[in-house]
């Protein structure tokens, strides 16, 4: 990651944490630009700036930079709303619905990220498309025992299926809840809603990438001339 993506990459996650308010419960997302968000929520709550602030991590990766920054965490037993949620995108289209998964944390991130009142994604400008599918695969979690059949199905559908392997581990990605991910190539994505729908209805599908109809908020970063700055979408 170049100096100049950094920056952004924490300028927009100082952008979506500044929204966070006192006494609120703050659904805490994956991947790099989340973890900025996270850092600086942190810096808020240690500086006496924020008070009262709780999260609900979306990963093992959230819980463990929450606990390296400070943010007390709670569960969906123990708290009955979530006032906003941060997380990241690998793409978004004009609707603002989402490609997610690219960290294999979809599951928990869109239990998270639809219960909360208000939901913010933090994004390069990268990430920004006309339709879905185009430049990213549509990760899909899958039960191990049910990866053949769930392939097969995903095939009769039109999609091209892989299993995620590992780096720097042999064999494939293992998600948090001990699942295997699929990143399917659809040629194109018409209709993600329906979509959205199909997949999860394969028996073994535990939940897809799709993210439709639930994000209020797209902060946008960006390089002109060297600088880094947000915009809101
Ligand atoms: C995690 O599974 C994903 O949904 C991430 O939120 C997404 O990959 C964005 O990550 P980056 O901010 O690192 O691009």
């Amino acid at each position: 990651m170049s100096d100049a993506v950094k920056v952004m990459k924490q300028e927009v996650g100082k952008a979506a944490a500044a929204r966070v308010t006192s006494n609120s419960v703050v659904g805490l997302g994956t991947g790099s630009t989340t973890a900025y968000a996270i850092q600086f929520l942190g810096d808020r709550l240690k500086s006496g700036e924020l008070e009262n602030v709780v999260g609900i991590p979306t990963s093992f990766q959230a819980e463990v930079l929450a606990k390296q920054y400070g943010i007390p965490l709670t569960t969906l037993d123990a708290t009955d709303k979530i006032d906003v949620a941060i997380d990241g995108a690998d793409e978004v289209d004009p609707q603002k619905n989402l490609i997610k998964g690219g960290g294999a944390a979809h599951t928990r991130e869109k239990i998270v990220d639809t219960l909360a009142e208000t939901f913010i994604v933090v994004v390069d400008q990268g990430k920004l498309v006309d339709r879905l599918g185009s430049t990213f695969l549509l990760p899909v979690e899958v039960l191990p025992m049910a990866i053949a059949p769930v392939m097969r199905a995903i095939e009769g559908l039109g999609g091209k299926p892989e299993l995620r392997m590992g780096i720097k581990k042999a064999g494939p990605v293992v998600t948090d809840q001990g699942n295997l991910v699929i990143d399917v190539k659809f040629e194109q994505i018409d209709d993600p809603v329906a979509l959205e729908a199909t997949l999860n209805n394969l028996p073994g599908v535990l939940e897809n990438g799709l993210f439709v109809n639930c994000t209020d908020v797209v902060l946008v970063g960006e390089i002109n001339d060297g600088q880094p700055s947000v915009r809101e979408m």
